[in-house]
């Protein structure tokens, strides 16, 4: 799956040094670029399958998305740099985040027997939480702009080894519900993210992302799979139905208001759900105050993946070693993984 290059293909001024994934949109590659001063710097490179592009009106849809992502703004949004045409080819770059995906990183928090805690699971949410409240609520020109995301899922939730997280594909994500043919793959794996609503029509609000976030939450309170079916329609039917067991009787440890903060975020009406990412954010803090501290988040990231290497963004390219910390796959066309 993976590829290094022995001698790195070019895109536009970008060096492609490794793919690192493959998604259902398109591959991510982990590149370098000069700045103005001739520095180089790492980037996230994603480079759209090709046969996307001849999807009716997608590339004026890329680079609108594009438009929308280069204004996000956020301590915890994965920063857009460019959308690009290249030799026929379209791609986006982004600030390179050395860390896992929360997918990546609840497996290896399973399968180290360190599945992530309460409060990390609670401050994972509540920094996913601040981010979608700014673009849920962001104005251009004093209009508001109703992004959502409608992408939410553990895959698109990277965490810096600092302990940062950062919402990735903000804007992209939207592009899928135009895609017929090679999104088959992608909706698989979206599905168990997907709010009720999502299922029906392509219309939805921020309060599907809530959902979305309700969901995430839930599996990393219950360390397993909320909505969880091999077989899409069968899937499909368990999200529309949504019925939600209550995490304090799956892990008594587990405080009651958390459960119910968590069950709220995840009505299957959207008017019954918890009315915005602010509020869901304003009542986890509260809940948190009760919540002892423990390790900060980067120390657990950091053990959870000590094994494996990271990339120092700020080492000498010439020093460069392939990135192997998140030992990224093809995760969203495989509808059977675990956490
Ligand atoms: N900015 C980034 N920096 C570092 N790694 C990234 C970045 N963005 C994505 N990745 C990694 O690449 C993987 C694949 O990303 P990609 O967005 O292509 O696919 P996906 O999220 O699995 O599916 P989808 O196409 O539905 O978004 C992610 O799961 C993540 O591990
Ligand atoms: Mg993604």
């Amino acid at each position: 799956m993976e590829k290094n290059f022995a001698t790195p293909e070019r895109l536009g001024r970008y060096l492609l040094l490794q793919r690192v994934a493959v998604g259902g949109m398109g591959e991510i590659f982990y590149a370098t670029t000069e700045d103005e001063n001739g520095s180089t710097y790492p980037v996230a490179l994603k480079r759209l399958h090709p046969e996307n592009k001849d999807q009716p009106s997608f590339i004026q849809m890329f680079f609108n998305e594009g438009r929308i992502a280069g204004l996000l703004n956020h301590p915890h949004i994965v920063k857009s740099y460019e959308f690009a045409q290249e030799d026929g080819m379209l791609y986006m770059t982004m600030e390179w985040i050395d860390g896992p995906d929360l997918q990546h990183l609840m497996r290896l928090g399973q399968e180290q027997g360190q599945p992530i805690s309460i409060r990390h699971a609670a401050e994972i949410t509540w920094q996913a939480l601040q981010a979608l409240h700014y673009a849920h609520t962001l104005t251009l020109n004093g209009q508001p702009m109703h992004l959502t995301h409608r992408d939410i899922s553990p895959h698109n939730l990277m965490i810096h080894r600092d302990g940062i997280l950062k919402i990735t594909d903000f804007g992209i994500a939207r592009m899928v519900d135009h895609l017929s043919l090679t999104a088959t793959g992608v909706i698989k794996g979206k599905i168990p993210y997907m709010a009720p609503e999502q299922t029906r029509t392509s219309k939805v609000t921020p309060q599907a992302d809530l959902f979305a976030m309700g969901v995430i939450f839930w599996e990393m309170l219950c360390q397993r799979r909320l909505f969880f079916d091999a077989n899409e329609m069968r899937c499909i039917d368990l999200v529309r139905y949504a019925q939600i067991p209550w995490p304090h009787q799956i892990r008594p440890e587990i405080p009651i208001a958390l459960s119910e903060l968590v069950v709220w975020s995840l009505q299957r009406d959207p008017e019954q759900r918890i009315p915005n990412a602010g509020l869901f954010g304003q009542y986890l803090e509260a809940i948190m105050q009760e919540i002892p501290s423990e390790e900060p988040l980067r120390d657990y990231v950091q053990r959870v993946c000590a094994p494996e290497e990271g990339i120092n963004s700020t080492q000498e390219i010439d020093d460069w070693q392939p990135p192997t910390l998140h030992q990224k796959t093809q995760v969203s066309t495989n509808p059977t993984r675990k956490l």
